[in-house]
C-alpha cells in the first residue's frame, strides 16, 4: 500500500452504473497525471533560477508526489492500475516540453480561477464514491494552496 494519509475515510466503491473496469481507467489517468506533475515539478526545481521558485517547485513536488502515492493506494484498493491513456501522454508529453514557470495572475485571471475552483468543488461533492471525494478535496486543496504561493511570488 502506498502513503497512508491520516484521517481518510475507508470506506469505497465504485459508482453504480459503471463498469469496474472503466472506473479503474479513469483513476489511473488521475494517478498518471500526479506522478507526471510529480516528474516535472522535481525537474522544474533544479532548473529554478530564483530561490523563491526553488522553493515553490520543491512544494509542488512534494504536493503531486503525494497525490501521486494517494491515487496508486486508492487503485490498489480497486486492485488494478491501467496503463496511461494514448492521448494524455501525448498531452503530457506537449506540455512537459513548455517552460512551467509560475507566474502571477491578471485579476480577471484570478476571476476565472476562483470560478473554476467553484465548479471544481461542486463536481467534487458529486462524487459518488466517499473516499475518491475526500481524495479529491484534498488535491485541490493542495492546489489551491500552490495557486496561492505561485501568486505572491
Ligand atoms: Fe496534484
Amino acid at each position: 500500500m502506498g502513503p497512508v494519509v491520516r484521517g481518510l475515510v475507508t470506506t469505497y466503491c465504485v459508482p453504480r452504473g459503471v463498469r469496474p473496469r472503466a472506473y479503474v481507467d479513469m483513476v489511473s489517468q488521475l494517478y498518471h497525471f500526479e506522478k507526471r506533475a510529480s516528474r516535472c515539478s522535481g525537474a522544474s526545481s533544479k532548473r529554478a533560477t530564483t530561490a523563491a521558485f526553488v522553493v515553490i517547485y520543491i512544494r509542488r513536488f512534494a504536493d503531486e508526489t503525494r497525490h501521486a502515492g494517494i491515487y496508486r493506494a486508492y487503485l490498489e484498493r480497486l486492485g488494478d492500475m491501467a496503463p496511461i491513456n494514448e492521448g494524455l501522454r501525448i498531452l503530457l508529453d506537449v506540455a512537459s516540453g513548455r517552460a512551467l514557470v509560475p507566474q502571477q495572475s491578471r485579476s480577471s485571471e484570478r476571476h476565472d480561477e476562483a470560478d473554476a475552483e467553484r465548479q471544481q468543488n461542486a463536481q467534487i461533492e458529486k462524487l459518488p464514491c466517499p473516499l475518491l471525494r475526500q481524495i479529491s478535496r484534498l488535491v485541490a486543496q493542495d492546489e489551491l494552496g500552490t495557486r496561492a504561493s505561485a501568486r505572491s511570488t
